[in-house]
């Protein structure tokens, strides 16, 4: 076991200073990583963030592919993870040789790639996408042109519905928001009817059918800041309950049980939650688990991302 000093948030804070870091975390990060964190956001704001930082290095709380993100569009920075076992079951759905051929088989077709996926996929796609952008993009690409929209069938398929969009779907799931159970969040507005469901479109169409709003990890807490005092059925990581409670103390929220494997009420991001604030300690002490990327994979990535970038100026 490694030493811990006593007072691990001021060594981290104190190591912050020392290497001229930021701090970036994801919503679905353990709270106390969320308190050390300079900046908190969904997907497009933590790459926006990751573009525009001048600290010399980038410690990245969340899953790699987030954090191979900063190292795309910052390739002059170090970018540190806590733990590089940090996956994602989306990124693990879409692997470069089947995605290749995908692509082959269907050439006239624009491939637009859920940013959850690793840097090999993204330096294959022609547009990255996050849930808080796809809609402002999809409406910039031409109606005649056909799209295959890899790796999340349900956030595919919710994009679809809501363009009217016809879209060859990757068969990819979030084991996640794939899991909560209809059961429980029926029985939950059933003994509180007053609540507001709010989703994120990683979750299948049986649940979204329920929701009052969804949008990204960041719209559904606006949308929680802009109903203050109101009660919420929460359907996406539970982490994200945090900064809901902080922003708006007079609200209730609920969140949601999963059904995943043999944890009947988890519904906690595996990956996610590999990172602790002990492990972000030693990353920063040791600097490594440190991101790198063969140089033409960052910038073919960087073409697909750039595109995003731009697109939702
Ligand atoms: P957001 O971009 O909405 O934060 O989503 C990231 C994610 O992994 C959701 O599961
Ligand atoms: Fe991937 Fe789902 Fe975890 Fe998000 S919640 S990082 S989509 S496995």
């Amino acid at each position: 076991m490694p030493d811990f000093p006593k007072d691990l948030e001021a060594a981290i804070l104190s190591l912050k200073k020392e290497m001229n870091a930021v701090i970036l975390a994801h919503y679905y990060q353990d709270e106390e990583i969320q308190d050390i964190a300079d900046f908190i956001g969904d997907s497009l704001e933590l790459s926006r963030k990751a573009a525009s930082t001048d600290a010399d290095v980038i410690v990245f709380c969340g899953v790699k592919f987030m954090a191979e993100v900063a190292k795309i569009l910052s390739p002059q920075k170090k970018v540190i993870i806590p733990d590089l076992q940090a996956g994602c079951s989306l990124e693990d759905a879409c692997q470069p040789g089947p995605f290749k051929k995908f692509r082959e088989a269907h050439p006239n077709h624009l491939a637009l790639t859920y940013i959850n996926c690793s840097a090999d996929i993204k330096a294959l796609s022609d547009i990255i996408v996050t849930s808080s952008s796809a809609e402002k993009i999809i409406a910039q690409i031409p109606k005649e042109q056909p799209i295959i929209f890899a790796p999340d069938k349900y956030l595919g398929g919710y994009l679809a519905r809501k363009t009217g969009r016809d879209m060859l779907l990757w068969d990819g799931t979030c084991i996640v928001h794939e899991q909560f159970s209809e059961k429980e969040l029926v029985k939950l507005k059933t003994r509180n009817p007053k609540a507001l469901i709010i989703a994120h479109p990683e979750c299948p169409e049986p649940l979204l059918k329920y929701a009052h709003f969804i949008g990204s990890t960041s719209a559904l807490l606006n949308y929680t800041i802009e109903h203050a005092g109101k009660e919420f059925i929460v359907l996406t990581e539970p982490g994200i309950l945090h900064q809901m409670k902080k922003k708006s103390p007079g609200s209730i929220f609920h969140d949601v049980p999963g059904t995943y494997g043999a944890c009947a009420s988890c519904n906690n991001c595996p990956y996610m939650k590999l990172n602790t604030l002990e492990k972000l300690y030693l990353c920063m002490k040791n600097s490594t688990p440190e991101i790198t990327l063969p140089e033409p994979t960052r910038l073919a990535a960087k073409k697909s991302l750039d595109r995003m970038l731009e697109m939702t100026k």
